[in-house]
């Protein structure tokens, strides 16, 4: 079934209160749903008809009454002649232990844990599950207390009983009216660290983060993250903790990063669980900014919810951009904010990219969906982010503050649109908005094309916007582009305050020109600064142009973007880089004023999948082998700044895990990956010495890292200490797999990879069932080593369908996030094409696929 946004209808009844009684066993869990229900104004005569799923009807009674004319499908229960006010109570029965979809009320390490968002509360009650009916929320929870001593919901804790036979309760309340989405429980052996805060009008909050009990000395990161996200919404956006009480609770099963159900946010493990030993810089820095998210959703997603799922960019575009601003805060300097809006749009480039250009391509409020579960997409985030980022831009940050508030001031307790949104910050700051919302309806990725023009003092530079076709947008409308520049080398003007400011230029047209007039000579462009909007630019800028930029532009945005793009061309023309880059580049690293963190992205080269997408058929090998050879130029002929890097960027002294101290080690690895790149006579030693010496896990795990991809001597050994060291934590062991699995390949033996992955398939710490697990061995081959992965034949795409087929038994939507991995498989040259189209046809037959996998291979095998 297809669903479309189009075909949006008011709900016919309204859920006043809900009253949940809950027996925990994992067997057989008993639900008991009390709820006062309103026929809505206008409809008379309709049916109320449930959402239900996977449940055992029990009993239905209206008003005290049994009733027993009711319809049940296995996704419905209707129920027919209701008067306009009543109360409907309805019994049903789950499995929680057999549930391995992780959706709904589910079994993890012997605990109770749900996840509700999108459509689970209907796998625990029937129920009107949809994000416009919100109701206030009361549940009883009973468990047998020796297995499950811990028994919480949202709101506040109001009662606590023991009950015979072992048993107790305890009942929760929430006072904020919520959809069925953010309902949670969590029952089990676990324990907590508290914390007690004043909130900025001086009210006590009680913050708790919830874990097994061993891992109670990896909790203080995140605790000290949800105090820093606490004081940033208050003095960001003036927006304070609603509750008395707040909890994170963490879980080792979970098919997402995290969720922010009301007042108990549920995090997979990996996103809260750190200590030097055991988490790298970049575990510490997803916990920030994951803990930062969730903790933003109670306004921005809870206080102001989605009416229908079309809307989910609404709340996940806003609260992605939020932790965007919170994490660039956090950084601490100038250039640290750089850093983190530099990977940020790494990964908009890498992976957003080619889904606005694959068969999947969406708008980040899409039209249609079959399976809602599959559109939790970086289109829906991360572009949704860019474009809340992008009224912030031509709004300045004042005016978006106001219109925020006029947004919180109109909407606060309803379920919204992103319509409502725009129309709050339009009306705020009186600025027509009606072009932009463009960015709302249509899908791909804008291009512009830059044109520059120089004679008779003036200056001018052409600006023509397109954008190519998505599946169902044959044309497009023009968007409204916000695009900072700068005019760089204009000293020679006659009137120098003329150009020298960054300016802000509103393309709105198909075609627009800036001019400038006065010019001794031709200057340099810096634009799309600090990648004001979410595009492609195609800018044939001359090297020395680049060059110019890379050295002296202030915005460091575009410093690095012109060594990308020089890199670029050099991967994909083959050439050699000329001896002024690299005389450059040396001068870089060699900059002591400079931050290590920028340095090590600056020679980060692009990603492949983005350099994919630069391509019109892809030749994954050429592609790979010359970005080799890039990088072993870098390494040869910068090997004695390298030395000078690693030497010069230790961290002595305890761990400490603040962005500088994290650049220095990222760079550190770079610098070691470097020296055994150029083959340095030392390498092997620093490794191996890194790996015995190092007090913290980016270190080891970087050193590990080398080895395994250079093949050192050691490596074998190292890795089975690695192993041995850390058998008892399940978040370390994955990352020895995704090492494995993610290690380049050798270009003698391009098999060698799929081999050991095969083998690590079969070892008996592997499962399928743990999502991390399986993300960290399958996932991580087929869509993390292009390289690797991506041969002229048919054995690896056949390991990817067979898990496919596999994963979407166990888990549809860790099953779907895999079967994306052959997306752009139309793009490929033909060699490769074959195999793939028979993997993908391979799944395409079976029986049994999930809506989650169907849609995605469908929409694959269609493109
Ligand atoms: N709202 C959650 C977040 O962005 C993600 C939940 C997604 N869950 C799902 N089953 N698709 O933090
Ligand atoms: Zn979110």
């Amino acid at each position: 079934i297809t669903f479309l946004r189009s075909e949006y209808k008011a709900p016919a009844f309204t859920i006043q209160t809900v009253d949940l009684d809950i027996a925990l066993n994992p067997s057989k869990t008993m639900v008991v749903n009390r709820m006062m229900i309103q026929r809505a104004a206008g409809q008379i005569g309709q049916s109320l008809v449930l959402h239900g799923e996977e449940q055992e009807l029990i009993s239905v009674r209206v008003n005290g009454e049994i009733v027993r004319g009711y319809e049940l499908t296995p996704h419905s229960l209707t129920i027919h002649n209701l008067p306009d006010q009543f109360e409907l109570s309805i019994t049903s029965a789950n499995i929680p232990e057999k549930n391995t979809s992780l959706m709904g009320l589910y079994v993890s390490n012997g605990n109770f844990f749900t996840q509700c968002e999108a459509e689970g509360f209907r796998k625990i009650t029937y129920f009107l599950d949809r994000p416009d009916v919100m109701a206030t929320y009361q549940v009883t929870l009973r468990a047998i207390k020796k297995d499950f001593p811990v028994l919480l919901s949202n709101g506040n804790l109001i009662k606590e009983e023991e009950l015979p036979n072992g048993w107790h309760s305890a009942v929760w309340q929430d006072p904020f009216p919520k959809p069925s989405y953010l309902f949670a429980l969590v029952a089990g052996k676990l324990q907590s660290i508290e914390r007690t805060i004043k909130s900025q009008s001086g009210k006590d909050k009680l913050l708790q983060v919830w874990v097994e009990a061993k891992d109670l000395d990896k909790t203080e990161h995140a605790m000290d993250s949800l105090i820093a996200s606490i004081k940033w919404d208050e003095q960001r956006f003036g927006l304070e903790l609603d509750l008395d009480r707040f909890m994170i609770v963490a879980v080792g099963d979970f098919n997402m990063g995290a969720m922010e159900n009301k007042g108990l946010n549920i995090f997979n493990t990996k996103f809260v669980l750190a200590n030097p030993e055991t988490a790298s810089d970049v575990d510490y820095s997803n916990i920030e900014s994951v803990v930062a998210h969730e903790y933003f959703h109670n306004w921005t997603g809870n206080r102001v919810t989605c009416r229908d799922w079309f809307q989910l960019s609404l709340k996940e575009g806003l609260t992605v951009f939020r932790d965007q601003e919170f994490s660039a805060d956090q950084m601490g300097s100038a250039s640290g904010k750089a850093v983190k809006r530099i990977e940020d749009v790494r990964l908009l480039r890498q992976v957003q990219f080619p889904e606005d250009a694959g068969p999947m391509a969406h708008p980040i409020r899409p039209d249609s969906y079959q399976e809602i579960n599959n559109f939790y997409t970086v289109t829906v985030y991360e572009k949704g982010a860019e474009i809340i980022r992008m009224q912030q831009t031509l709004l300045g940050r004042e005016g978006f503050r106001k219109g925020m508030d006029l947004y919180f001031k109109r909407h606060d307790g309803q379920a919204v649109t992103c319509d409502d949104f725009v129309s709050a910050m339009s009306d705020a700051n009186q600025k027509d908005l009606t072009e932009f919302k463009r960015w709302y309806s249509q899908a791909g990725t804008p291009r512009v094309k830059v044109e520059e023009s120089f004679a008779g003092n003036t200056y001018q530079v052409k600006l023509t916007q397109s954008c190519p076709a998505t599946p169902g947008q044959d044309t497009k409308e023009p968007f409204h582009i916000p695009l900072l520049y700068k005019i760089l080398g204009t000293e020679s003007s006659s009137d120098s305050s003329k150009a020298s400011n960054e300016q802000l230029f509103e393309l709105t047209q198909t075609s627009q020109t800036i001019t400038v007039e006065g010019l001794k000579q031709k200057p340099t462009l810096s634009i799309n600064r600090n990648f004001s909007a979410p595009i492609v630019l195609d800018f044939e800028q001359s090297e020395s142009d680049l060059l110019t930029l890379l050295r002296q532009d202030e915005d460091a945005f575009n410093r690095w973007e012109a060594a990308q793009k020089l890199f670029m061309r050099s991967i994909l023309n083959g050439a050699t880089l000329t001896s002024d880059l690299l005389n450059t580049l040396k001068e870089i690293l060699l900059d002591g004023q400079l931050d290590p963190a920028f340095k090590d992205l600056i020679f980060t080269l692009p990603a492949e999948s983005y350099l994919y997408e630069q391509v019109k058929v892809i030749d994954p090998q050429a592609i790979h082998q010359s970005r080799r050879k890039l990088r072993h130029q870098l390494a040869h002929h910068l090997q004695e700044a390298w030395l000078w890097a690693y030497e010069h960027h230790q961290t002595p002294g305890k761990f400490n895990p603040d962005a500088m101290s994290a650049g220095k080690r990222s760079l550190k690895n770079l610098a070691l990956h470097m020296l055994s790149e150029s083959g340095h006579a030392g390498a092997g030693d620093f490794a191996l010495k890194q790996y015995e010496n190092a007090n913290n896990m980016t270190e080891r795990y970087g050193a590990l890292a080398v080895m395994v991809n250079f093949a050192s001597a050691h490596a074998a050994k190292c890795l089975q200490h690695f192993h041995q060291t850390f058998q008892s934590d399940a978040l370390v062991i994955d990352k020895w797999f995704a090492l494995q699995a993610t290690r380049q390949s050798d270009l003698s033996n391009p098999r060698s990879v799929l081999k050991d992955v095969l083998a690590l398939r079969q070892h008996p710490d592997f499962s399928l069932k743990n999502p991390n697990r399986a993300r960290s061995l399958i996932h991580a081959f087929c869509m993390n080593n292009p390289g690797a992965f991506h041969q002229p034949e048919a054995a690896s795409y056949e390991f990817w369908a067979k898990h496919v087929i596999e994963l979407n038994q166990i888990n549809p939507q860790v099953a779907a996030r895999l079967a994306r991995g052959l997306d752009r498989w139309k793009q490929f040259a033909p060699n490769y094409q074959v195999h793939m189209k028979s993997a993908l046809e391979l799944i395409a037959k079976q029986d049994n696929l999930s809506s989650d996998v169907a849609e995605v291979i469908e929409k694959a095998l269609n493109s």
